[in-house]
């Protein structure tokens, strides 16, 4: 294994999504919620988040893929759809972590075609590079530097994805 400097340990990725998770059960009093999370890299954010949501709610996954090792390919292909509906729902879209921003436009724009009620976006991470993509996150975990990172879901070719911190190569 090569040597991983931890950026963000167990505790404070614990104590940011609870934070999530209350803003979020606020921000949805009384309504009911669709969390769709973005696989496979916001499998472990999204369950975290969810048990930290109080608002009722329904969960359902689609699947992109844009990177190949470890560089995307700026080629966004939707591997499957979700399986419900969401016309007229409020929507929550959940990501790892928004890079580019293109797999999210992709996404938003994908998801409005099918006419929620609302639809919000939140990610664990953001990695600045300055491309302003900032306003398209209404919950926002972490900004991380600009380097690759792993863990807490994020993988280096598919590896990495079950360590409990978010990490960086030394
Ligand atoms: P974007 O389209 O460039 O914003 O990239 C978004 C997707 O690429 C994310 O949903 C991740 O799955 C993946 N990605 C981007 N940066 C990283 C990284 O540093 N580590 C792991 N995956 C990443
Ligand atoms: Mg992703």
């Amino acid at each position: 294994m090569k040597e991983i400097e931890i950026l963000l340990n167990e505790a404070k990725i614990k104590e940011k999504v609870k934070q999530l998770g209350s803003q979020i059960s606020k921000d949805y009093k009384d309504r009911e919620l669709v969390v769709v999370g973005v696989l496979k890299g916001s499998f472990i954010f999204m369950s975290d988040l969810v048990r930290s949501i109080e608002t009722p709610l329904y969960c359902d996954f689609l699947r992109v893929s844009s990177y190949h090792d470890d560089r995307s390919t700026g080629t966004i292909r939707m591997e499957f759809d979700m399986t419900q509906p969401i016309t007229n729902k409020d929507v929550l879209l959940v990501e790892d972590i928004v890079d580019s921003g293109k797999t999210l436009r992709h996404l938003l724009k994908h998801l409005k075609t099918k006419e929620p009620k609302s639809l919000k976006v939140a990610t664990l991470l953001y990695k600045e590079l300055g491309l302003g993509n900032k306003e398209l996150i209404n919950y926002l975990g972490f900004e991380v530097p600009n380097r690759y990172v792993i863990g807490y879901g994020l993988d280096s070719n598919g590896l990495y994805r079950s360590l409990p911190y978010v990490g960086a190569y030394k």
